[in-house]
């Protein structure tokens, strides 16, 4: 098969741990890097929209540049969570990845130019006092729009190198580098998944924002949690509609894994779909009664093992797509006892160490530096 020829062979140097421990820190690290990125994309749409649809204008102002000043922070999170999985993947997956990203290398290299600019206009914004709003927002707009188009580039890429089928047509018409991946059919209701779960989960973040505030300034805490938590529950419905055309555009023996084909696969669907609904009815309870706790621990949690789930069904989507060309078994593994044992306690020990500069940050409310517990 043309295809099979053009996959680079599998790096001859043995796997360092064992394939399902590679492939499970695969997935952790991704859940890690898309809950940051979605602070980070979903907090800035959901900054922008307190301009539109907070109708307290002082209010939706101090909300505005709150999530703001979150924002230099939130986009080296993502990228620091982003390496994690970069690396993993392209110990599994490399011969794949490596070929999509020199199919695609322009508009692949472009990210890094991205980053950089849209990490200056959220600098930008964070400096600013709030006296000249507009001038924010249009920044805030220029930089949340070039995130969104990273976010894009990285399912151009993901999908393309799912399909080696699509390769050669691509590098035959041109060697140039400037293919995206526009006519694969999954392209824009997966993105579309990703980019409305973002705004959901920005909601949530607004919620914490609350949380931290819920003591001290319970007025505007209470504007927070109703702004956050109704973003979270408008945009979750909507991905009811998003995920199922997603599911729907993928190729039948796929789409059949999640539909009882495959136990796990379907179950894993099964536990999202509820768990979405759960989460829906709990905020809404939440917002009615002005439970913070409920909003702003059990929603999240469940949401948690949502991300959780759907990160799963993505690994085992990745894998159908690429079974013809794929197998685990290929990988020659030659565990290094020596050095797998520091590596594991040095990543549960840098999670951990997230989770105090995250408490330091005021993320879990108390904080007294810069982070959400702080005032504008
Ligand atoms: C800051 C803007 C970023 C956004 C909005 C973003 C968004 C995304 C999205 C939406 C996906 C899933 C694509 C899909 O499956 O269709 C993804 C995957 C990924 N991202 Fe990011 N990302 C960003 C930055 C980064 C950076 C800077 C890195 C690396 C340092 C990175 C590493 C990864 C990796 C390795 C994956 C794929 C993991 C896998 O295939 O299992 N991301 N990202």
């Amino acid at each position: 098969m043309m295809q099979t020829n053009l996959i680079p062979s599998v790096d001859p140097n043995p796997l360092p741990a064992p394939y399902w421990l590679i492939k499970t820190l695969l997935i952790v690290t991704f859940v890690l890097h898309i809950v940051a990125m979605n602070f980070l994309l979903g907090g800035g749409v959901v900054a922008l929209l307190t301009r539109w649809r907070v109708k307290d204008r002082a209010a939706g102002a101090r909300m505005f540049f709150d999530m703001a000043k979150k924002m230099p922070v939130l986009l080296p999170a993502t990228i620091t969570l982003g390496i994690a999985p970069l690396l993993f993947v392209q110990v599994l997956y490399g011969q794949f990845f490596y070929t999509s990203s020199i199919l695609m290398a322009w508009p692949w290299f472009l990210v890094l130019v991205l980053l950089t600019v849209a990490y200056y206009g959220f600098y930008y914004v964070s400096f600013q006092s709030g006296k000249d709003l507009g001038r924010a927002g249009a920044v805030m707009l220029f930089s949340v729009v070039l995130v969104f188009l990273i976010g894009f580039m990285f399912t151009n890429n993901i999908t393309l190198s799912e399909t080696p089928s699509r390769w050669a047509a691509k590098y035959f018409a041109s060697a140039g580098g400037w293919h995206l991946n526009l006519s694969e059919p999954t392209l824009f209701p997966r993105y579309l998944h990703f980019f409305v779960a973002a705004i959901a989960v920005g909601g949530l973040f607004m919620v914490f924002m609350a949380l931290a505030r819920w003591k001290r300034d319970r007025a505007y805490a209470g504007q927070l949690l109703q702004f956050g938590g109704k973003t979270f529950m408008y945009a979750t419905m909507v991905q009811y509609v998003v995920g199922i055309v997603f599911l729907v555009t993928l190729p039948a023996p796929m789409r059949m894994l999640f539909m009882g084909g495959d136990p796990v696969a379907t179950t894993l669907l099964l536990v999202g779909f509820t768990g979405g609904l759960a989460a829906i009815f709990l905020m809404s309870d939440a917002l009615h009664k002005e439970n913070i706790r409920q909003a702003a621990i059990y929603v999240p949690a469940i949401i948690g093992v949502v991300i959780a789930c759907m990160s799963t069904m993505r690994a085992i989507l990745r894998d159908a797509y690429l079974k013809p060309y794929f197998h685990p078994g290929q990988f020659a593994v030659k565990t290094q006892w020596a050095v797998l044992p520091l590596f594991l306690v040095l990543f549960l020990g840098g999670v951990a160490l997230w989770f105090v500069m995250l408490k330091r940050y005021g993320f879990f409310g108390g904080g007294k530096t810069a982070g959400p517990a702080a005032d504008s």
